[in-house]
């Protein structure tokens, strides 16, 4: 794991949105993973900057998302459909029909993951996967105790998270109890992971999942299987790190090595 330590959220943001770019100008037809929530916020407004001002092109572009919500329609304000077309689909040139997001109103939500998993097959496979991490260590919605080797499924959220995603729904609305999610096993088998994550309340997901022992209790652990995974995390969220001196050294050292013998190898394919 490469872990990258920044002072606020706004560095993290651009780091993120410049290796994303690199990897959409390097194959513009990338197929690009990608996560809702409050952490990808700033990635997603870095890469609308960037389309609005320097033409950055999404038009070849595919995308996944890792998860949705079973019981409420794609139009649904709190849907994760609603999410990626308000903070992100459309304001880029990005063709609809290339963005997926598995079928949380499915008829049978239990055939929902085998297809999903046939369409990233079909379209290649996962160039570049974009997580969060739940303050429980979960990935899209692997919650603890979820299989290292799981698939696309539903699965049942904790009440942690159901609490955590309780602020954007009303108190008489139904919250969803079940999601679709891409699983660990379907994330790992992405050829190349971004994982952000900032603030207090992710310090100690962030340090189980670095530090702590490769554990189906910290779904986000099971990146430490994944060869090329790069952490990038603020300080707050890097508080609980004992290893922190370290993570910045690796990066040096990293630095002076590219610079003297070939350029970064980070883009997927
Ligand atoms: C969202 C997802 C989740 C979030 C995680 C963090 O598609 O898969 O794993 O990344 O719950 O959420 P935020 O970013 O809101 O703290």
């Amino acid at each position: 794991m490469e872990v990258l330590i920044f002072s606020d959220a706004q560095s993290l943001a651009c780091k993120s949105a410049d290796l994303v770019e690199s990897q959409i100008k390097a194959f513009p037809d990338s197929v690009i993973g990608l996560a809702t929530g409050s952490t990808p916020l700033g990635l997603y407004k870095e890469l609308i900057l960037r389309h609005q001002r320097n033409g950055l092109s999404f038009e070849k572009a595919k995308t996944f998302n890792l998860d949705e919500y079973v019981g409420i329609p794609a139009s649904h304000p709190q849907s994760y459909r609603t999410f990626m077309d308000e903070h992100l689909f459309n304001k880029i040139n990005i063709d609809q029909s290339n963005t997926q997001v598995p079928d949380g109103m499915s008829e049978n939500p239990l055939k929902v993951g085998p297809a999903y998993e046939k369409m990233i097959e079909e379209a290649g496979g996962i160039d570049l996967q974009v997580l969060g991490v739940g303050t429980d260590g979960h990935i899209g919605f692997n919650e603890p105790t979820s299989s290292l080797g799981s698939i696309t499924r539903v699965k049942t959220l904790t009440q942690q998270t159901i609490e955590d995603n309780s602020r954007f729904f009303n108190s008489d609305e139904f919250q969803p109890k079940l999601a679709i999610t891409m699983g660990i096993k379907t994330i790992l088998d992405a050829r190349r992971i971004l994982l952000l994550a900032h603030g207090e309340n992710k310090a100690d997901a962030v340090r189980d999942m670095i530090e702590g022992p490769l554990a189906a209790f910290c779904p986000a652990s099971a990146l430490q299987l994944h060869q090329r995974t790069t952490i990038l995390i603020d300080k707050a969220a890097a508080s609980k790190l004992a290893l922190k001196g370290y993570y910045k050294f690796v990066g040096e050292m990293q630095d002076e090595l590219l610079r003297k013998h070939r350029p970064s190898d980070w883009i997927s394919r």
